[in-house]
């Protein structure tokens, strides 16, 4: 690559930092933590998934013959982007939990494709994955602007730069609302709101209810990749509070709860056992099969989450699914 080219891929390039060495984040994210974890039942905020080593085990997750959420919405995407960027126009694309910006690109192609302008701004808690996938769009793309923000989506959103596009649409898909609990999820929604004018978009991927037999093997599949997934938050609270689990004593376990229509992802103590967090002062004890909730998947139904947007003002203008039904994307707009 050229020393031009590079010098332009840095000035197109801008992240903000709201996560790592931070001070004034830092005491909310350790409440959430002892929060979780001496309370009965235990659980831990779904977003210590995402070190770096996480975030590239999510990837692989992606491409797991049984995880057919990422294929059904990639396939969604790459048929009706071309229809959503007509129906949007110019418009700069916000996403939350970017990753590593694959299914975008769909996105920024039909874009790309009409002739609009391109601008990007992706929010991720792994600032490792958002600085390599930027990168990686910069040189795709010769005329794209990212303005990347390292951080939790509440801080982020309420952060966002000002919009320099005629629109804005915040992108949430590959169903991570299902993994928001519903109260968290009206708060997320009112972050939404927030964030946007009136007219703005917000493009939503959500999973479907359906059978647990094909459910159950997306979260636990035959490699053991979302075991190791899972296994690996506990590295991650090991690294950050000096902590001293031991990951072959604990044991990755989901399922689907058909009452409340979601997978529940733990992982289980397999003996009586203690663990210190140093950093955070605290010591927790586990009764053999004693398991922590790092994790729920809410299935949705399209008609149910289309009128609860549209009681938030945020009225879904077109909905998109596959044949089967498993996957549903929705194409809201805020109303006054
Ligand atoms: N939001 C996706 C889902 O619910 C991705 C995801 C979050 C996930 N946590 C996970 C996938 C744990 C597998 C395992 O499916």
């Amino acid at each position: 690559m050229s020393i031009s080219k590079i010098a332009s891929i840095e000035k197109r390039l801008q992240i903000k930092r709201l996560v790592g060495a931070t001070r004034i984040v830092a005491p909310i994210i350790e409440s959430d933590v002892v929060k979780g974890l001496t309370q009965t039942p235990k659980s831990l905020p779904p977003r210590y998934f995402y070190d770096d080593f996480g975030s590239e085990l999510f990837e692989k997750i992606c491409e797991l013959p049984e995880y057919y959420l990422t294929r059904t919405e990639t396939a969604i995407l790459q048929q009706y982007a071309h229809e959503i960027a007509k129906i949007t126009g110019a418009c700069e694309l916000v996403e939350l939990g970017s990753g590593s910006s694959t299914k975008t690109r769909i996105l920024l192609n039909a874009y790309n494709q009409l002739g609009y302008p391109l601008r990007y701004l992706p929010i991720d808690v792994s600032a490792g994955i958002l600085e390599s996938s930027a990168k990686q769009l910069l040189a795709d793309y010769p005329s794209l602007q990212i303005d990347a923000i390292a951080g939790t989506y509440e801080l982020a959103l309420a952060q966002l730069l000002p919009t320099q596009l005629p629109s804005r649409m915040i992108c949430f898909i590959g169903s991570s609302l299902g993994n928001l609990k519903p109260h968290e999820c009206d708060m997320f929604f009112s972050q939404i709101t927030d964030a946007l004018q009136v007219g703005e978009y917000f493009l939503l991927g959500v999973d479907l209810q359906k059978p647990k037999q094909i459910l159950e093997p997306a979260y636990n599949d035959s490699q053991g990749v979302t075991a190791a997934f899972n296994l690996n938050m506990l590295n991650h609270l090991n690294r950050q509070f000096q902590g001293n689990f031991d990951t072959t004593e604990f044991k990755h376990w989901a399922f689907y709860n058909e009452t409340e229509q979601q997978i529940e992802m733990h992982l289980r103590s397999l003996r009586s056992q203690t663990v210190e967090l140093q950093s955070l002062n605290i010591t927790i004890n586990f009764a053999p099969d004693e398991t922590i909730l790092t994790e729920i998947s809410r299935k949705f139904d399209l008609n149910n989450l289309q009128q609860q947007l549209t009681t938030r003002g945020l009225v879904p203008i077109k909905a998109w699914t596959d044949s089967n039904q498993w996957f549903g994307l929705l194409l809201c707009q805020l109303q006054a």
